[in-house]
Parts: structure tokens; C-alpha cells; sequence
């Protein structure tokens, strides 16, 4: 088994063993790509301010998200296609989810269903809604979401049409690929995946396929938003999913002051502070550029989480450093989860865990509620550099 030291491990091994139109799917951002890059190099521009002579024993990196006890500020976003990442993906990454203490969100666009991952999961899980012309399909996948005992619903608002990644277009993107010459050229070089694919059915988006009517071409992403996202979301229609929900709510996708200032006053239970990874608004700024000005808007009174360029323990840690309560992460584990399976996600989290506690231990910090400002150095004008 190779030695895994740092997420980018986890990265090449993904790349390597996984097919070409799953790995890009993960690894891109919208248009020219800027949004997508600066969430990683904005995370690179902000520096750590190391403290010494301080007792560093009975560390802790335990908190808890929507009322629940994690073992660390991370839980794992909700990400389309995971099953396609590794056959039975978000069953496996569920799993180690669930051994390592923190939540699992499973996407709308996921390939195992809802029913399927509460079979097998050792533990509650999270469900992320994509919300859908179709009320009756909305309803229908609320219901189910509850009777699998989801205990939060995360809703996203930032994708209800598609911002445009070219990769996934030149690929020709589907669930399951379509054996075109080039498909079955580079299948040939990730027979494992292939292999693992051929001994399981859950090869469809699980929560679509047999639930939604009128699909024309249930196997493309690019295909089922366009037609199927309701362009007509606003704040009554997610008032009308609170209702309908009646459980604990995260508004996922919120990058602007006024916005979060328009969750707060809807009483959402928390913010998922995104710009989707880069995926959605092209030419946006960074998450973790705008973490602290919501922060600031909002106050100290509501729980806000970030997602959106975090591969390491050190950027779970400048994300709380900046005013978030904790974090979510994507790429980070489907690299886990490409490159190794259920054993890649829990090295994944097990690397982010071990990065996070070393580096608060030096940082001087005992536990994750201590982090702060005081703990890192900023370019100057950093934080207000864009107005
Ligand atoms: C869907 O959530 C995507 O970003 O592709």
C-alpha cells in the first residue's frame, strides 16, 4: 500500500485510476478556471503565526455541527456523481465518514440512493436537495430523505443552471459513460475501476433514475439541470422547503453579505459559505476571501461553515481562523475515494485530522474554538482588497 502523507497523494493516485471524464468532472471549475484556482491560491496567500512555550498537551480538535458531537471541523460535502469516482462511492465514503466522527452529505446527483446509503451506513447522514421544477419529485425526495432518517437537509442555492465546464462537454460526460472509442481507450488503462463497476448496479443517478418522470436523457448532468432546475427559487419557494422539511436546514452556497444577512433573518440554522468549488460563478472571489466579510455581516449569533478550496488541515484551520464554524470538503476526499476507495476517504480524513491538530499544537492553540485572527498574518490588504 503506498505511503499517503498529504491530500496530493490521495490526487495522483486518483488521476491515475480513475477514468479520465470522472477525474475531470472533479478536478475543474467553470469557464476560465480563475474562481477554481484562487480558492486554493487565496488559501496559499494567508500565513500562520507560530507560538512557542505554550503546554500543548490534551489537544482537541472535537466541536459540533448542527448540534452534532465531530470529531473534527470537517464534514464531506455533497458531490454529484461520487459513485462514478469508484463503483458504490458514496456507500464507501459514508462509511469512513462514519468511522471518522464527522457527517456525510449525500448529493441529489448521487449515484447510490438514498435508500441504499442508509442501508449501509453504520451511521445518520445528511442530504443535500437540488431544487427541481417538479414538486411533486421535491416532496417525494423529502419524504424519503426522512424516512432514511436524515437528520439535516443542506440545500443548495447557487446551482440552478450549469455554469459551463468545458472539460465535462469535450468528455462527453455521462452516468454510466457511454463506450465511445476514446472512453474505451482509456478504460483499458483503469481496469480495476472497471472491474469494481461491472459487480455493482449502482451505475445511475439512483435518486432520479425510476423517481423523476419526463427525463429525456436521465445519464447527463448537463442535460437534467437544464431542463429540470427550477429557475423560478427564490426565498418563498425555500420557505415552502423549510415547511415541508420541518427538520434542522443549511442554506448552502451563500458568497455575499447581503445574502448571508437574508439567511440570517430567514432563520436558517446555518450557511455553507461556497462558491461550489469554483464550479458555478466564474470571475467570483474566493470562499475564504469572502468568509470574513459575512462573518463580520452577520455577527456571531449564527453558525456558518465554508466550503470551496480547502485540501488540508491548515486550511480547516485558517478557515476557523476567519470566522467560520467549521468546514466542508469535497476534492478532498473524492481524491480519497478515486485513488483508494473507502480506505482512500479515511486517509484522507485521517490526513486532514493530523495536519489540522500538529498544526493548532504550533499555532500554540489547544482546541478549535481558540482559533482566531491572532493566529495568522495576512497579506496586507488582504481582506479588503476588492470592494
Ligand atoms: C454539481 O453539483 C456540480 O458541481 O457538478
Amino acid at each position: 500500500m503506498p505511503v499517503i502523507t498529504c491530500i496530493d497523494d490521495l490526487k495522483r493516485l486518483h488521476k491515475r485510476r480513475t477514468p479520465k471524464m470522472f477525474y475531470d468532472y472533479a478536478e475543474s471549475g467553470s469557464y476560465t478556471e480563475q474562481t477554481f484556482r484562487e480558492n486554493t491560491t487565496d488559501f496559499e496567500k494567508i500565513r500562520l503565526r507560530q507560538k512557542v512555550a505554550v503546554d500543548m498537551e490534551g489537544r482537541s480538535t472535537a466541536t459540533t455541527m448542527m448540534g452534532e458531537d465531530v470529531a473534527m471541523p470537517v464534514a464531506l460535502a455533497p458531490v454529484g456523481l461520487t459513485g462514478m469516482q469508484r463503483a458504490d462511492g458514496e456507500i464507501k465514503a459514508a462509511r469512513a465518514a462514519a468511522k471518522a466522527g464527522v457527517p456525510f452529505t449525500l448529493s441529489t446527483m448521487s449515484i447510490c440512493s438514498i435508500e441504499d446509503v442508509a442501508a449501509h451506513s453504520p451511521a445518520p447522514f445528511w442530504f443535500q436537495l437540488y431544487v427541481m421544477k417538479d414538486q411533486d419529485f421535491v416532496d417525494a425526495t423529502l419524504e424519503r430523505a426522512k424516512k432514511a432518517g436524515c437528520t439535516t437537509l443542506v440545500l443548495t442555492l447557487d446551482l440552478q443552471i450549469l455554469g459551463q465546464r468545458h472539460k465535462d462537454l469535450k468528455n462527453g460526460l455521462s452516468a454510466p459513460p457511454k463506450l465511445t472509442l476514446p472512453v474505451l481507450l482509456d478504460l483499458a488503462t483503469k481496469w480495476q475501476w472497471g472491474l469494481e463497476m461491472l459487480q455493482t448496479k449502482r451505475r445511475f443517478f439512483g435518486n432520479i433514475v425510476g423517481h423523476a418522470k419526463g427525463v429525456t436523457d436521465a445519464s447527463s448532468l448537463g442535460s437534467w439541470t437544464a431542463e429540470q432546475f427550477d429557475l423560478k427559487l427564490d426565498w418563498s419557494k425555500i420557505a415552502r422547503i423549510r415547511d415541508q422539511w420541518g427538520g434542522k436546514m443549511i442554506l448552502k452556497g451563500i458568497l455575499d453579505e447581503e445574502d448571508a444577512l437574508i439567511a440570517k433573518d430567514f432563520g436558517a440554522d446555518a450557511i455553507v459559505v461556497s462558491n461550489h468549488g469554483g464550479r458555478q460563478l466564474d470571475g467570483a472571489l474566493s470562499a475564504i476571501r469572502m468568509l470574513p466579510r459575512i462573518r463580520r455581516a452577520v455577527g456571531d449569533d449564527m453558525e456558518i461553515y465554508m466550503d470551496s478550496g480547502i485540501r488540508s488541515g491548515q486550511d480547516v484551520l485558517k478557515a476557523l481562523a476567519l470566522g467560520a464554524d467549521s468546514t466542508f470538503i469535497g476534492r478532498a476526499f473524492i481524491h480519497g475515494l478515486g485513488a483508494m476507495g473507502e480506505k482512500g476517504v479515511s486517509a484522507a480524513l485521517e490526513v486532514i485530522r493530523k495536519e489540522l491538530d500538529v498544526t493548532m499544537a504550533l499555532c500554540g492553540e489547544k482546541n478549535v474554538h481558540a482559533l482566531g485572527r491572532h493566529n495568522l498574518l495576512l497579506p496586507n490588504g488582504f481582506l479588503d482588497e476588492y470592494s
